[in-house]
């Protein structure tokens, strides 16, 4: 009794103030009621295990911590506003229902992982300014066809991210699904859709150009099976090489952007 009083006293702390940090953020049990919560509400859009569902492109929120912008305050407005232009719906639950929910993802979050590489993080990022650079950005530098990649070694293990080079098309993200088109003036353009509707398509093209089309104009649109991103094999890239690259990569983790 005395404890469930003392969390509700929590809960009405929680209410006064519009908060910045997470005020429930030291009591274990305000995971476990955002646990409830999430099963009753945000189940059937992210899984019962909250690794997204890909048909509806609801993402994998045991992922969201390890992007350096993520902050509980970040992750509290999204829930409670929602995503204009996509299905994640405003909720109108009391705001520390909704701190609940946030103690509940923090605790299932995979923050990456503590595997080290072993590699000369110099000679790798000398390999990945030359073979990555002009498609992914790191620390703000660099193309971007691909993905930022300032943080991906805290969000993928090292065996999934060597699948990434020897096979890019075996796990496409979403924002980088590969399509090819033809315009009404016989332009041929590849690249990776940004956003869709009935009518239109954005996408990035691989002169890293942001385009848009009406659909009813081309000539032709497909939805391409193999990824922008080139394979690897041992003959381009050796085991070495790859761990090289990715002990620079895991050497840039949780830097600042640098000038
Ligand atoms: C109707 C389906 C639906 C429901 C219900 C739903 N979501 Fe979402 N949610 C989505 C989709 C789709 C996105 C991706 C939107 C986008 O980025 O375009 C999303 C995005 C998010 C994000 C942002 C992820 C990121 O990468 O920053 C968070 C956090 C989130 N949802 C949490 C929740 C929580 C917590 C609940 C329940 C309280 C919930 N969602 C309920 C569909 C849903
Ligand atoms: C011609 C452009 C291009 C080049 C060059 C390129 N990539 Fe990619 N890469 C992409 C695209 C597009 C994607 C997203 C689609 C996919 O996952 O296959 C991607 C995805 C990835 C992913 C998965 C990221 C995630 O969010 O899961 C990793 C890891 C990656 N690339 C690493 C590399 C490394 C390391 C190199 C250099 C050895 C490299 N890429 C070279 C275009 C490129």
């Amino acid at each position: 009794m005395i404890a469930a009083a003392a969390f509700f006293f929590l809960i009405s702390l929680a209410q006064a103030q519009a908060q910045v940090l997470n005020p429930l953020a030291s009591d274990p049990r305000a995971a476990q009621a955002g646990g409830a919560i999430f099963r009753a509400q945000c189940a059937t859009c992210h899984g019962a295990d909250a690794k997204g569902i890909d048909n509806i492109e609801a993402p994998d929120l045991t992922l969201i911590w390890a992007r350096q912008t993520t902050t509980d305050a970040s992750i509290f407005k999204t829930i409670k506003e929602g995503i204009a232009g996509s299905i994640m719906p405003p909720h109108q639950n009391p705001d520390p229902e909704i701190w609940m929910t946030v103690s509940y993802l923090k605790s299932i979050a995979i923050s990456g992982t503590n595997e080290t590489v072993v590699g000369n993080a110099v000679r790798g990022r000398n390999m990945f300014v030359g073979n990555c650079s002009r498609c992914h950005r790191v620390d703000g530098v660099g193309g971007s066809l691909g993905p930022d990649l300032s943080s991906i070694t805290g969000r993928r293990s090292l065996a999934s991210l060597v699948n990434s080079l020897r096979e890019p098309s075996s796990a496409i993200g979403r924002r980088f699904k590969p399509v090819s088109l033809t315009t009404a003036t016989n332009e041929r353009v590849q690249g990776t859709i940004k956003s869709e509707d009935a009518f239109s398509v954005q996408l990035m093209d691989s002169e890293q150009v942001l385009r848009a089309f009406n659909k009813i104009e081309l000539i032709q649109f497909t939805r391409e099976i193999d990824s922008l991103m080139p394979v690897f094999s041992e003959a381009a890239l050796t085991e070495t090489d790859v761990n090289d690259i990715l002990s620079y990569l895991q050497s840039r983790r949780g830097r600042r952007p640098s000038i």
